[in-house]
């Protein structure tokens, strides 16, 4: 995990780092700093906590230095201390570098290197990539006795025979105080993209570090290298072959990325759901024919729709939304489907059968777990297709073929409109292999149109958001809740529990409302919080014997239940209402007053809504 950003150009590059790490920090934020390279000198700050303090740190006395590298932690070697914290500076002093991912075989080069008397400082895997560059760049010659080329530049020379040392992953930017026109970077197993402006470049681990001063970058691939100077860049790969790589327009402007108004970017997030929505299904729903068209499935299809297995495979809230489509897959399209998380599928030998089709399912297309899932599968031969949010993304880039979400940019560590959107692409492909198999024209035609109506309907439901907040305060001071839901509702329930907990630090749990007499009921005690998703569907009354249940032990009920539903007020202690649906569609209507209950619950409990502890938007480690 942890967040790079890097600068070479002709402005001053402390507050284009500073500015960077804090569009970055949703990666990581327990410690974060910067290095900064003028007159063959280098200047490094460090801190603990939040880019702010850095920001304190640093001052206002902006350096006058244009060349720079910047850092934001989530640590995984070595605690969150500013020995630890980044940019790391190798034992001559004339390397400095920062680092997102695992060097796995770190151990083995570090004790190579004490062998060769260079002293460690911090207890970071990274310190070991510094120093091995500076060892070879100090010796002139690398650990496999390669030496450097007569009219090579030696700096460029020793980073790459260094990436040739390491195993694991690492998006990675580099400066050498002899060389203060040159910024290197290098990336394998996580994401580092190059902004190209006029006489100017950014090295970030992704475009919203770079948007707001430059709006055209190339996105690295792994084994890759950038060696850019003042009048321009090179890219190769790490075994010295040069490669060319197109610019790419970034796709989103500064405004997706701004609070705009918005105390917090969860809020401002819920709240584009119907926007998102509409867009992730505009020009993809036909409804004079009653079909989907996914363009970049086109050339898929025919094998989709006669495929015997499909295996959904994600992690967190994505997986969440593979449960949904494990449902629609095989109840509209009548395909066996099964999800899997993404880092339980790897290590289990998975059974791949001739036909089977693998859909990885990411908000930010760069989760560690997933990319691992998704090599997996393709070494056994299924075809892999991509759900995923952020455009040139790994995952995106590694699939065979894929669906964007067109969400947006998603910053709040909780994804929200993320999710609503997987489920709403998973719910057009699963009616578009539903209509190349058995699904009635008639009933596709239903389904698609509820869809479109779909955004509206999230629409109103936000404006029932200072109701839900009274729902939040009356049970605040709650540490254990129950969200119960069966069928369609059963992972809208996990997602409802896990939204809670991830922000506000309550312990929730999600299960399907049948499983709680087996075990969870004992749990129930006088006032205890239970979220109940009981719209009408073909379980309704089911679960109104659940919702009993619960009552008849003292528990509190909070139903979610379709507008107009008079019967249901009996069982609820509380009540929200969502707008009709069809039972298909209700799981991206059923989880928004859920997000907005987690979310002012984290707000009245004071927690940092889009920065929880512990967590990180992207998970780019194992
Ligand atoms: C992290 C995030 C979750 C997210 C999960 C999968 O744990 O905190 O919100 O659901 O990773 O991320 P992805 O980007 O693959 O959807």
């Amino acid at each position: 995990m942890c967040g790079i950003v890097a600068y070479l150009g002709q402005k001053n590059a402390q507050p284009i780092l500073i500015e960077g790490l804090k569009r970055l920090e949703y990666r990581g934020y327990d410690s974060s700093g910067i290095a900064l390279l003028g007159d063959a000198e280098v200047t490094i700050t460090k801190s603990v906590g939040r880019i702010s303090a850095l920001e304190e740190k640093v001052g206002v006395d902006v350096s006058a230095a244009t060349l720079g590298i910047g850092h934001t932690r989530w640590a995984t070697h070595g605690a969150a201390n500013t020995i630890n914290a980044h940019p790391h500076v190798d034992y001559t002093g004339k390397i400095t570098l920062v680092h997102n991912g695992i060097i796995e075989n770190y151990a083995t080069l570090k004790k190579w290197l004490e062998s060769k008397s260079v002293e460690f400082a911090s207890e970071t895997d990274t310190e070991v990539v510094a120093n091995l560059i500076g060892y070879f760049y100090s010796h002139g010659n690398s650990r496999n006795g390669t030496k450097v080329p007569a009219s090579g530049n030696k700096f460029e020379w020793a980073v790459q025979e260094a990436l040739n040392e390491l195993v694991g992953s690492y998006g990675l930017a580099i400066i050498c105080s002899d060389y203060p026109d040159t910024l290197i970077g290098a990336k394998k197993g996580s994401p580092l993209i190059l902004g190209v402006g006029e006489k100017e470049f950014i090295i970030a681990s992704d475009a919203s570090a770079i948007v707001e001063h430059m709006t055209q970058a190339i996105y690295l691939s792994d084994n890759e290298m950038v060696i850019a100077n003042r009048d321009g860049f090179k890219t190769k790969t790490i075994d010295n072959i040069a490669v060319s790589k197109s610019l790419k327009e970034i796709e989103f402007s500064l405004d997706a990325i701004e609070l705009a108004g918005y105390e917090h970017y969860m809020q401002k997030e819920i709240a584009e759901q119907p926007e998102a929505l509409a867009t992730c299904m505009k020009g993809r729903i036909d409804l004079k024919s009653n079909r989907v068209v996914l363009g970049g499935l086109q050339n898929h299809l025919r094998k989709l729709a006669s495929t015997k297995r499909i295996i959904l495979t994600a992690c967190g809230t994505a997986w969440h939304a593979g449960l949904v489509g494990e449902f629609l897959f095989e109840q509209l399209a009548r395909i066996p489907a099964e999800v899997e998380y993404a880092s339980e599928f790897r290590y289990r030998n998975p059974v791949i059968n001739d036909g089977t089709i693998v859909i990885a399912i990411s908000q930010s297309g760069e989760t560690a777990d997933t990319l691992a899932a998704i090599e997996q599968a393709k070494e056994r031969g299924a075809l892999v297709i991509g759900a995923v949010n952020v455009v040139g993304s790994t995952i995106a880039r590694t699939t065979d073929a894929g669906v964007y979400l067109r969400a947006g940019p998603e910053i709040g560590v909780a994804s929200t409109k993320a999710f609503t959107a997987q489920v709403a692409v998973l719910t057009m492909l699963a009616i578009e292999l539903g209509r190349r198999r058995h699904l009635s024209n008639e009933y596709a035609g239903e389904l698609l149109r509820e869809m479109v109506q779909l955004p509206d309907k999230v629409g109103l439901i936000l404006k029932q958001s200072d109701h839900i907040k009274e729902i939040a305060k009356a049970n605040i001071d709650r540490d254990n809740w129950l969200f119960l839901g069966r069928g369609l509702n059963y992972p809208v329930a996990l997602e409802g529990a896990l939204k809670l907990k991830e922000i506000s630090y309550i312990h929730a749990e999600g299960m399907p409302a049948a499983e709680m007499k087996h075990g969870p009921i004992a749990l129930i005690t006088d006032g205890m919080p239970a979220v109940f998703i009981a719209t009408r569907c073909s379980q309704y009354e089911k679960i109104i014997g659940n919702i009993e249940q619960v009552r008849s032990r003292g528990g509190k009920t909070i139903v979610v239940a379709t507008e107009g539903d008079e019967n249901i007020k009996q069982y609820a202690d509380y009540l929200i209402t969502v707008p009709d649906t069809d039972e298909k569609l209700q799981p991206i209507l059923n989880v928004i007053p859920l997000q907005i209950l987690a979310y002012h619950a984290a707000v009245l409990r004071g927690h940092d809504v889009d920065k929880p502890r512990n967590l990180a938007k992207s998970v780019t480690v194992e």
